[in-house]
């Protein structure tokens, strides 16, 4: 990485949405409690940001999640948040690409935006799992467009399957701390240069407690080309709350 860097402005969650994180309390490795759920909002209003899209895991670790019992733990959760700010919610999911992934179909996702379309999809960080191009292909035939979180966070993945993925016309999420470390060396090189590529379509938080983002946050350093790009995908971000 060389030539100048630039850390990412003070300004830049002012008018943002979030699109990947989770906040919702209690029902994945995220936020514990509804108490320091409310107390990250609190911040993240205060730095500007105006709608987040929760998104809780959908996975075999998690069997309880299903759409009805997370839907109403976000109403209940949405009611709390209201007498505490401004902030504006929608409910999504992070769905794992495992063996449950055609019977959680079934339910209908709970999508990043409102038509339906666009859902956030993770897979294995450590390993490619087979069946993965099959299974989206058959949510993609009921016009679903896959989302797929973090892709610099996957061990096994090289340019030439991003490339294929992006072929296939899956969209790609960037996670914000990856660019500063967060997830380790291959995952930071991967973030700048696919950010530089343009290969991104989204950025999201994945915030899963506040620790991390005032630790990682400072340590973000970006040509301006990959500032430019950042900004593209913030405003990308708002087409799903449209
Ligand atoms: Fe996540």
């Amino acid at each position: 990485m060389f030539g100048f860097r630039h850390k990412l402005p003070e300004d830049f969650f002012q008018g943002a949405f979030d699109v990947h994180c989770h906040l919702l309390p209690g029902v994945d490795d995220g936020f514990e409690t509804a108490e320091q759920s409310l107390q990250a909002l609190k911040k993240l209003e205060e730095r500007g940001v105006k709608k987040m899209i929760l998104t809780p895991h959908f996975m075999k670790d998690y069997p309880d999640n299903n759409r009805a019992i997370i839907s109403a733990e976000f109403e209940a959760f949405k009611a709390q948040a209201a007498e505490a700010c401004k902030i504006e919610f929608r409910l999504g999911g992070e769905y794992m690409l495992d063996a449950g992934f055609m019977e959680r179909s079934k339910e209908g996702f709970l999508s990043l935006d409102k038509a339906g379309t666009y859902v956030l999809c993770e897979t294995s960080y450590l390993m490619y799992e087979p069946g993965i191009t099959e299974m989206l292909y058959d949510v993609m035939c009921d016009g679903i467009i896959p989302v797929i979180a973090h892709p610099e966070r996957y061990e096994y993945a090289n340019r030439n399957n991003y490339l294929r993925w992006r072929d296939k016309r899956y969209k790609f999420q960037l996670n914000l701390l990856s660019l500063a470390g967060a997830y380790g060396d291959p995952a930071f090189v991967k973030s700048h240069t696919m950010l530089k590529e343009g290969m991104y379509e989204y950025v999201g938080s994945d915030m899963h407690g506040l620790s991390n983002f005032k630790r990682f946050l400072p340590e973000i350093k970006l040509s301006t080309k990959e500032m430019d790009q950042l900004l593209v995908l913030k405003e990308n971000n708002k087409k799903l709350f449209e």
